[in-house]
């Protein structure tokens, strides 16, 4: 195997966007679509990978980290003229050049192998992906002879109007023998409607001079379908989630409603847990066997163990165990542990707490930097005063703790074992274990006040 160099091109703004985002970094199903082409290209042994970048490059720059190599294409003058400005960074390199488009998502490695070992094994100097598509509008179009040789491509903006029929289109996805690339590109002119150097020129040119040009036809089109606005952001999302459901109904996931249904890939879901609609999962997320999630459930990198109900909640990077009970309307934020058998039920927010196992926190409570103990029973409309306005205070509960309806739990501050709170009480010391706090003003009763209101009216 000779040497393989991949550039991917992604200095384009991506017009057809209407964006102020580059095209590549835009979400598609949980991953911005230059990651899907970058993770392709990480299973492949090639000796240099190198990004040409321009519109927003900064922003690229901090997505991608310093893992590939870059080339400025300061002006966006054409896909020709962004793979010129690789020629110094590959001064020394030798072999064959791979390019790639940023914005070409679905592409496989299988492909990416299948076209490097033709072009190697016919020792072509180009080699190029073309498919047939029954609305080929906006690719170019391989044009051949009445022999079926490839005479060259042509960009839709170019097509003559009994060309505009022709259904094979170039992929963007080619192979050359460095050499000769960089010859050809030397060639490429303006010369066409939309006055920029096209990379396709470069097929033409070495035709002309008599050097090869082979390709291959991939049947399944949609892997090399091209992201170039919002309707084929949207169809290509569709597509994954579309893809990353049914693995999961096939690996013994009931998901009631695939349309109202949203699960990234790279989601864990056990056995036998059913998903009911208007559910989103993402990033990474785990759910254990035998869990009903949803319906209207948001969950963002979580981990959620067997036998748990969520329902109508929103968790974000918080661990459930198992048989726990979230919701409906519950939120859990970021570093909350909830312990095996604990219920987190109506307008209950938690944020860095770690719940017992077995504890109840049923109804309107907000409990944040907490650690509270096994078989804690929190009252409605329980509060941790964390923050004093600067920082962020904790509050312990320790096991068999009971706290009344109503409470604030001023922190810092610490409930010691089994003891209890009175309804309404405002807790600003510790309790010691076993202890009975009240702390609410005493009941005054006046007797005869209404009747001695009225009296004084008349
Ligand atoms: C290109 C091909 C077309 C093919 C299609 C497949 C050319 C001239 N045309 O058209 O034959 O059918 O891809 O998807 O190559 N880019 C730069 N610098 C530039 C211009 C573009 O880096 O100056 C990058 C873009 O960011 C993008 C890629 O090159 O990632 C392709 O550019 P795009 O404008 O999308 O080309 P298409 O019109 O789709
Ligand atoms: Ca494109």
């Amino acid at each position: 195997m000779r040497d393989t160099a991949v550039i991917i091109m992604v200095a384009g703004k991506g017009k057809r966007m209407k964006s102020n985002l580059p095209k590549v970094l835009h979400n598609l199903a949980g991953k911005p679509i230059l990651n899907y082409v970058l993770d392709t290209v990480d299973q492949l042994e090639v000796k240099r990978k190198i990004l040409i970048i321009g519109y927003k490059s900064d922003k690229i720059r901090e997505l991608i980290g310093d893992k590939i190599e870059y080339v400025e294409q300061k002006e966006q003058l054409g896909t020709a003229h962004a793979v010129l400005q690789t020629e110094k960074l590959l001064s020394g390199f030798k072999g064959d050049v791979l390019i790639l488009s940023g914005d070409v998502p679905f592409l496989t490695v299988k492909t990416l192998k299948k076209l490097l070992k033709y072009h190697q094994a016919n020792n072509f100097c180009c080699t190029l992906v073309s498919t047939v598509l029954k609305n080929p509008k906006g690719y170019g179009r391989i044009i051949r002879d009445k022999k079926g040789e490839i005479k060259g491509i042509i960009e839709e903006a170019d097509l003559s109007t009994d060309k505009k029929k022709i259904t094979e289109i170039n992929s963007g996805i080619y192979c050359f023998n460095k050499e000769k690339l960089f010859q050809a590109l030397e060639k490429v002119t303006t010369d066409n409607k939309q006055g920029e150097y096209y990379l396709t020129d470069t097929v033409k040119i070495l035709l002309r001079e008599g050097l090869t040009v082979g390709n291959i036809i991939v049947k399944d089109y949609s892997e090399i379908l091209g992201i170039n606005n919002r309707l084929d952001l949207t169809d290509a999302s569709q597509k994954v989630y579309q893809k990353t459901l049914q693995d999961l109904m096939l690996q013994g996931v009931t998901i009631v409603d695939p349309n109202s249904t949203f699960i990234e890939r790279g989601v864990k879901i056990g056995q036998d847990t059913i998903i009911y609609p208007f559910t989103i999962i993402e990033k990474g997320t785990k759910i254990g066997s035998n869990c009903f999630i949803g319906p209207y459930s948001h969950l963002i990198d979580a981990d959620i163990g067997k036998g748990i109900r969520v329902w109508a909640s929103i968790i974000e990077s918080s661990t459930v165990k198992e048989g726990a009970n979230i919701g409906p309307y519950a939120h859990l934020r970021p570093e909350t542990v909830v312990g095996k058998g604990a219920k987190i039920g109506n307008f209950v927010e938690l944020k860095k707490t770690v719940i017992g196992e077995g504890s109840k926190a049923s109804h309107l409570t907000y409990l944040g930097d907490a650690t509270i103990g096994k078989k804690v029973n929190i009252g409605a409309g329980t509060i941790t005063c964390n923050y004093d306005g600067e920082k962020k205070h904790k509050t312990v509960i320790e096991d068999g703790v009971f706290i009344g309806s109503n409470n604030s739990l001023v922190a810092p501050v610490k409930l010691g074992k089994d003891s209890y709170t009175g309804a309404g009480s405002t807790i600003t010391e510790d309790v010691p274990a076993g202890n009975l706090a009240i702390a609410r003003s005493r009941q005054t009763n006046i007797s005869g006040w209404r009747k001695k209101k009225k009296e004084d009216k008349s």
